[in-house]
């Protein structure tokens, strides 16, 4: 990756949770390394979180303290990253204000992400305007920076789009080159998938190992994964496609050969479920170490100073693009 200090790098995260090792591979590795690379922004997105948690925003509220003593155990530095609190910076509230004007209702409904998760909460007729509308303010947030480059999942993709399009309408109509078209940058890493072997690793569903899982509970976790149930006895034949820990040894040990050796030895029989266990516990156990200690050694205060430090930053630049808008739309009166 080249190094291009002059591009805006933004991603961000919702404070609904702490995070686990899905969010590790997926997204806070590759984070850690572009921090270097780029003019790195990293947000946490209260003001979103909050579009469906709105009945609860003392969960919302703790979570940014979890999630941020997250980003520093696995290795954000603040120095490198600016990491802010969404909500904190209302230059994003009044941006979004006026790009309200350049969607439609429809376009937002037929939004495949949006779409999905309407479905999957169950808000029937009751759809919360601020919801339905949260893609508009996520436009806010990487305009706001002229962010080029976001890395998310996949399933961001449609939101991005969303935001290109807010960017061209808005260039177009007032005649400006001010906000720049972003690009989703994928992660290498699929999702990760649950201890279960059912659906993805998220906490909501209890089946994801979280960063901050002390030892026992990581090895009790490790021990109740799913494998093969037709590998019974320690002779049978196993496999290994559809069986999580060897999922996870591909993800997080380092020595590929060694993890085909014993998959091939799985395959053919002879190798039991406990081995393969007990290498990925230690796998595990390794890479949460130092981030479990790190995690517990941050203090609520040193957590304020570095997002008290990077929302103020942040805000100046935002203030400035919030300028340039209202300028090009003759909004600036006096
Ligand atoms: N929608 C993102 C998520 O659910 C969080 C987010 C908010 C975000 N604003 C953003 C991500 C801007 C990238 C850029 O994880």
């Amino acid at each position: 990756m080249e190094i291009e200090k002059n591009k805006v790098m933004l991603t961000g995260d919702r404070p609904t949770g702490a995070l686990h090792l899905g969010h590790y591979v997926g997204s806070l590795l590759s984070r850690v390394e572009m921090q270097s690379k780029f003019d790195s922004y990293i947000m946490v997105a209260d003001a979103q979180a909050l579009t469906d948690n709105f009945s609860t925003p003392e969960k919302v509220r703790a979570n940014v303290y979890e999630v941020v003593k997250d980003y520093i155990a696995v290795g954000i530095d603040p120095k490198k990253a600016t990491i802010f609190v969404q909500s904190q910076v209302q230059e994003l509230a009044e941006l979004t204000f006026y790009y309200l004007n350049l969607v439609t209702i429809s376009r937002l409904e037929r939004n495949p992400t949006v779409k999905s998760e309407l479905q999957q909460k169950e808000f029937g007729q009751s759809i919360p305007a601020g919801f339905l509308c949260y893609p508009v303010s996520q436009a806010a947030d990487i305009t706001a920076f002229k962010a080029e480059i976001i890395p998310v999942g996949e399933d961001q993709l449609p939101l991005i789009e969303t935001c290109n399009e807010i960017v061209r309408k808005f260039n177009r109509i007032y005649r400006a080159e001010i906000l720049l078209e972003a690009k989703a940058s994928l992660s290498r890493e699929a999702r990760l998938i649950g201890i279960d072997g059912k659906q993805k690793a998220s906490k909501s569903l209890g089946n994801a190992i979280m960063l901050c899982d002390e030892e026992d509970v990581v090895k009790e976790k490790v021990f109740s994964m799913f494998t093969d149930p037709n590998h019974i006895h320690v002779n049978d034949p196993g496999n290994v496609e559809v069986n999580v820990v060897f999922t996870y040894l591909d993800a997080f040990h380092d020595d590929r050969d060694e993890i085909d050796t014993l998959k091939q030895k799985y395959r053919k029989g002879g190798l039991g479920d406990k081995v393969i266990k007990s290498l990925l516990n230690d796998t595990l156990q390794k890479i949460l170490f130092p981030i479990r200690e790190r995690r517990k050694s941050i203090t609520k205060n040193q957590i304020d100073e570095i997002l008290i430090a990077g929302t103020e930053k942040s805000r100046a630049v935002a203030a400035v693009t919030l300028s340039q808008v209202k300028g090009v739309m003759g909004l600036s009166y006096w």
